[in-house]
């Protein structure tokens, strides 16, 4: 069976599939918000129980059996090769961004856009949100994008004003994006939880939580509170990556950056989210302002991409080249 068959075919599973599980298990399931057998083999055993109310027999037969349907345990690496060839580029819009990313933001990975505030993150990932809807012959990803949004950022008017300036139908391209405004860290947790259903049914193929910090951040201050936000952020990255992974989607996210007191010399200030972001996310890229209102972006970590810098600017049409 082909590979894209693969994947259409195992969306048509339901959770009553499942040998074991009744309607009621079903039921409870879907109202913690599990919906999917995808959702169900990516989610740790603990919060299954935690959330949906389960016995632990319950909870472990239950994830062994939907990574077994899903296909999530063992693979050959030829099966995961062809699994990489059916990744696909995302443009940015700038020639530039694009070159240092490899051609653009790729599917089956987290991209983080770090960056002080008013360097362009929002920018950027308006822009994707418009060009993931563009087929792929012109760089685009041919799918919908969805927009998690916890700062209370996400401009309409500057939508409609990129997709303008770029000749398409505005009315169409804001159809075509579904956006969610995150009010906390557990909404925002929650949120990446419906993803598995809502990112195959409207087929999304792009992904932006912007930023993906900031209720972090804010609600969870102190030393003391500092591991139990660092693991519900690793939380809610490895979903996400889970998500990239399963659907074949891009994920993109932005990062704030935090002084760092120990720098004598050069850029004082470091991406936020210490180890936790550092490894999960698969492409990091730091962006700074530079002369002539540019914005200097740098490949800062990577498992192929060498680290190379692109200058562009935000312009009408969201971000293009640096003519300079
Ligand atoms: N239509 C436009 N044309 C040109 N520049 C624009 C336009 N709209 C916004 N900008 C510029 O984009 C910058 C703001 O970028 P953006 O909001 O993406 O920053 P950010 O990195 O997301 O910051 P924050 O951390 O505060 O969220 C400002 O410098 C603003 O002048
Ligand atoms: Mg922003």
């Amino acid at each position: 069976m082909g590979l894209n068959n693969f994947w259409v075919v195992r969306l048509s599973y339901e959770l009553e599939e499942i040998k074991g599980v009744g309607p009621a298990t079903a039921e409870r399931l879907r109202r913690a918000g599990f919906t999917t057998l995808e959702a169900v083999a990516v989610t740790p055993i603990r919060e299954l129980i935690a959330k949906c109310g389960l016995g632990y027999d319950t909870a472990v037969k239950l994830s062994e059996v939907a990574r077994n349907r899903i296909g999530l345990n063992f693979k050959t690496a030829r099966e995961v090769w062809e699994r990489r060839q059916s990744m696909a580029r995302c443009s940015t819009g700038s020639k530039e961004l694009d070159r240092i990313l490899g051609g653009g933001v790729e599917t089956q990975a987290i991209t983080e856009f770090i960056g002080e505030y008013g360097v362009g993150k929002t920018q950027i990932c308006f822009k994707l949100t418009v060009m993931a809807q563009l087929p792929r012959e012109e760089g685009g990803l041919g799918g919908k994008a969805l927009y998690i949004d916890t700062e209370g950022t996400f401009s309409p008017e500057r939508i409609y004003q990129i997709s303008s300036a770029m000749g398409l139908n505005p009315q169409v391209v804001l159809d075509n994006i579904i956006v969610s405004r995150a009010y906390n860290s557990d909404h925002q947790l929650l949120l990446v939880d419906h993803l598995f259903e809502l990112c195959p049914r409207e087929n999304v193929k792009l992904v932006v939580v912007d930023s993906i910090i900031s209720h972090f951040r804010g609600e969870y201050i102190g030393r003391e509170n500092l591991s139990e936000r660092q693991q519900k952020l690793n939380e809610c990255l490895h979903k996400l990556l889970r998500l990239a992974e399963i659907y074949n989607l891009a994920v993109i996210v932005t990062n704030q950056v935090q002084a760092n007191p120990t720098a004598f010399f050069g850029d004082p200030n470091r991406p936020a989210g210490g180890n936790v972001m550092a490894h999960a996310c698969t492409h990091r890229v730091y962006i700074r302002k530079s002369k002539n209102n540019t914005r200097l972006a740098k490949v800062i970590d990577s498992p192929y991409l060498p680290e190379l810098e692109a200058r562009f600017i935000i312009s009408e049409e969201g971000i293009r080249d640096a003519e300079i």
